[in-house]
């Protein structure tokens, strides 16, 4: 009879550090994908793990990683991430000691930090859960909806109109895709860049609304390169929104410091306290801090 192999392997640090490393190598090795970069899919996975959260029941968030089962992964806002998971499955192969929530949200945070945002503090101790863990559709935002409809959605995670404003500049990066979400082009012209180019195109081009088959969207009257959601379009309407993304828009060092708190507290909800193995959150280095 052949005993259970003893396995008390506990992870440091140092162990999570290398997971960062192997993430920051897998996104920039993307070949001809969206401008050569994984980066801002697995930061949009990050963020789809995590803002199913509703702090009235508790359930949802980036505890459980439910998006590996179906129906999540099949839900209509998570379109397209499938591209994200494949991607992080190939780490988890490596490190299979990490759970997916971890492993995710930790993708999250090295997107953000190597393409040059702003450090964000992460912990682990997230568990792998069961489909029946899995929150029911329709919590994710609608991108068709006005500031009603947004509130409603981030006031159940636990965020406020400040803080909403912030994490939509995560927006600077990637791009929409018709086969995903059906809506099309990027929103910024660097689009691997986190920056906070977003909130200055938003108040410095003229959007108009794009003549096309596809769903509602806008497009800058210049050089009709670049687009706004509707829902990135209120938060230079409503009034509240505006005051923030004015500020961000003027102030890349405030942006960079509100969003690094917000999407540290996105990537925590639904953890309970205790499963947490550090007290204070950790700051991962970058690749480039550790080659100095
Ligand atoms: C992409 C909607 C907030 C990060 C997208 C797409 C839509 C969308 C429709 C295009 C998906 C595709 O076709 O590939 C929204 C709405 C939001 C919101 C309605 C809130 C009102 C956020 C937040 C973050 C985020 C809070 C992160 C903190 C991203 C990123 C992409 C993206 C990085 C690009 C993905 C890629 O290039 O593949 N979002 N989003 N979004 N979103 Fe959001």
């Amino acid at each position: 009879q052949s005993a259970k192999v003893a396995t008390n392997f506990v992870p440091t640090k140092a162990d999570y550090q290398k997971v960062y490393n192997r993430i920051a190598e897998v996104i920039d090795d993307a070949g001809d994908y969206d401008n050569g970069s994984f980066g801002p899919v697995v930061l949009r996975l990050a963020w789809h793990a995590s803002g199913t959260y509703d702090k009235a029941t508790g359930t949802g968030g980036s505890n459980y990683a439910t998006m590996r089962f179906q129906p999540e992964s099949l839900h209509g806002a998570n379109a397209g991430l499938h591209v994200a998971r494949e991607v992080m499955e190939k780490i988890k192969q490596e490190f299979s000691w990490i759970s997916y929530g971890d492993l995710w949200t930790l993708a999250g945070v090295a997107a953000v930090q190597e393409m040059a945002g702003p450090k964000v503090p992460w912990r682990p101790g997230r568990i792998d859960g069961f489909e029946s863990h899995s929150p029911p559709d329709g919590r994710l935002p609608d991108a068709s909806q006005g500031a009603p409809h947004i509130r409603d959605i981030f006031y159940r995670m636990g965020f406020d109109d400040q803080e909403i404003v912030a994490l939509c500049g995560a927006h600077a990066l990637g791009r929409c895709h018709t086969d995903r979400s059906g809506y099309d082009g990027p929103w910024t012209f660097s689009p691997t860049m986190f920056t906070n180019d977003y909130y200055k195109l938003l108040f410095d081009e003229k959007w108009v609304w794009r003549k096309w088959n596809g769903p509602k969207q806008l497009e800058d009257k210049k050089t009709k390169s670049l687009m706004m959601l509707p829902t990135d379009y209120v938060l230079t309407q409503d009034k509240s929104f505006k005051k923030y993304a004015k500020a961000y828009a003027d102030d890349v060092d405030l942006f960079f410091k509100d969003f690094s708190a917000a999407f540290a507290k996105l990537l925590e909800l639904g953890v309970p306290t205790q499963q947490f193995v550090a007290s204070e959150a950790w700051i991962m280095q970058t690749v480039d801090e550790q080659k100095s």
